[in-house]
């Protein structure tokens, strides 16, 4: 029988304990469990031991639901109390970075976190220190690229059946970068697989830079992005409806529709215009939502050969996401041109608040 693991959740709120009643509604069954004490209390060898938030009304109303009884409004003294194997943080991005290090020097081996990892260029090449750590575990909230529908898609694309990938479009809205576009970005990496990423290109909504132009209080809509692929796949980020991932063949178009509720083909059979045909999604639903990510930090803690190496190329793609989002920014502060990886300035940093005040 495999051991079992501690673990704690930093952050009891929508992500971290409390899965919002629109998306337990109208959400995908893949995205299920969500939440992080959810998909934790799930797990066959994961203990919920602790839970951590500074609102003491939520942490005693999410103790109370998981009948937790160790409960801790600081951090600090949780890690000293409880000394987990594995946490996961749901708090907000402005204090993720600092408990991400404050929990890495205590020791804690294993990490499930919410995206985006931190605010500034500066937070993440301190962070990237630790990532790159080869029996240090990380995975993150963007967790589309571990449910059905979209592993579906991408194995028919990667079958070759309909020619060669030449673009990969995501259509999530009129939406912002630090808010929603990690899953876009992660996505996109996910399915451009090992080619290699030469430049990225974006224009953004309106900035709220008033005290230093690198200093960006709000989180930006974005109105377009490209990513730019060594072989000419192109990445494409859209203001497209339909929380749509749309992989463009040679000879066909591959659509994982509105989350994963379906996915459809745009084909022409005969020679003729294309139609749309639905493709049968897969019926299991076994480590689906947030539990996928977590298994994999399991199957690492418990020596998994495999999975420890496939966390390094986790690891890599969530660092390479979290640097494409700043790369965004610096390409629309360059007049929207096309910039690599390494031409961001050390200096910028994306606050990501809300109209209301709320950090993403
Ligand atoms: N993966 C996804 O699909 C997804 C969806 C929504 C939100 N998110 C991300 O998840 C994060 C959390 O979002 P949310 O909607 O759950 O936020 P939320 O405001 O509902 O919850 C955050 C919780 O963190 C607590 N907190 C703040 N500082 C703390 C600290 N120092 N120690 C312990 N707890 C602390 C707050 O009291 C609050 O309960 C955000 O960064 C957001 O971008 C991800």
């Amino acid at each position: 029988m495999a051991r079992i693991i501690d673990s704690a959740v930093v952050g009891c709120g929508r992500m971290g304990c409390t899965t919002s009643d629109w998306v337990k509604k109208y959400a995908p069954k893949y995205f299920f469990p969500l939440s992080h004490a959810d998909a934790i209390h799930q797990h066959k060898y994961l203990n919920l031991k602790a839970l951590c938030d500074t609102n003491n009304e939520t942490l005693d109303k999410v103790a109370n639901h998981f009948q937790v009884k160790n409960k801790y409004l600081d951090f600090n003294k949780m890690l000293q109390a409880i000394n987990p194997e594995l946490i996961t943080i749901a708090t907000r991005t402005n204090i993720r970075s600092h408990i991400i290090h404050r929990a890495y020097d205590f020791g804690v081996k294993a990490m499930h976190v919410e995206k985006p990892l931190c605010n500034s260029m500066r937070e993440l090449l301190s962070l990237e220190k630790i990532l790159n750590e080869e029996d240090f575990y990380f995975t993150w909230g963007a967790i589309r690229r571990y449910l059905l529908p979209y592993q579906q898609a991408l194995k028919l694309v990667e079958s070759g059946v309909y020619g060669k990938l030449q673009e990969i479009k995501i259509n999530f809205g009129s939406s912002s970068l630090f808010w929603t576009h990690p899953h876009s970005i992660d996505l996109i990496i996910w399915a451009a697989g090992n080619r290699k990423l030469e430049s990225i290109q974006a224009y953004l909504g309106h900035l709220d830079n008033n005290q230093k132009k690198n200093v960006i209080e709000n989180d930006p809509e974005v109105l377009s992005s490209i990513l730019y692929f060594d072989d000419g796949v192109i990445g494409n980020i859209t203001r497209g409806n339909g929380l749509d991932f749309i992989l463009t063949c040679e000879n066909a178009e591959l659509n994982v529709r509105a989350d994963g509720h379906e996915i459809v083909i745009y084909l022409s059979e005969n020679n003729d215009y294309p139609q749309y045909k639905k493709v049968d999604l897969s019926k299991t639903l076994e480590m689906q939502g947030t539990l996928a990510p977590l298994n994999q930090l399991f199957l690492c803690l418990t020596n998994n050969k495999e999975f420890i190496k496939n966390n390094l190329l986790i690891k890599r793609d969530i660092l390479k996401t979290q640097r494409i989002c700043f790369a965004i920014l610096q390409s629309h502060l360059q007049g929207s041109i096309p910039i690599s990886l390494n031409e961001i300035d050390e200096d910028l940093t994306i606050m990501g608040k809300s109209k209301e005040g709320f950090f993403s």
